[in-house]
């Protein structure tokens, strides 16, 4: 059962650096880079409903992790913004998107490097 808590952060890393791909997609002009990128809602979303999943398995078997909790506010908001700038079309929303992208790339890597600790 502990071993569905690194499953799904795993999963939820590959999900978050997938949707990231749309951050590359102007600059290399590569047919995989491309289809990634356009799935890019697809991936965000899957991001955040497998840290949601990943969050409740940590917590309920008492391995809740400060840089994990911050790490997962930082995909729920950059995924927040994300679908509330497609709905809605808002220029904040969108800053808001990409400011929070990137600071949540750096804080799961530093979950990953300290998970266990902190
Ligand atoms: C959670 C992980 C996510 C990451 C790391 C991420 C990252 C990014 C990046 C770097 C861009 C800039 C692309 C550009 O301007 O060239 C972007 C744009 C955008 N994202 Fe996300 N995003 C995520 C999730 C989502 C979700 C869940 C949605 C909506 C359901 C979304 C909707 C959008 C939209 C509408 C744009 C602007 C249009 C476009 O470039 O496709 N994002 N995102």
């Amino acid at each position: 059962m502990y071993t569905l808590i690194p499953i799904t952060g795993i999963v939820t890393a590959v999900f978050f650096f997938l949707a990231a791909t749309n951050g590359i997609k102007k600059y290399v002009k590569n047919g995989v880079v491309q289809f990634l990128a356009s799935q890019h809602r697809l991936f965000g979303a899957l991001a955040a409903l497998t840290a949601i999943v990943h969050m409740i398995l940590a917590v309920s078997m008492g391995a809740l992790r400060i840089t994990g909790t911050v790490s997962i506010l930082g995909i729920l908001v950059t995924a927040i913004a994300g679908g509330g700038f497609f709905q809605k079309g808002s220029r904040g929303l969108y800053i808001t998107h990409r400011i929070a992208g990137p600071v949540t790339a750096v804080l799961i890597i530093i979950h990953i490097i300290f998970n266990s600790a902190y």
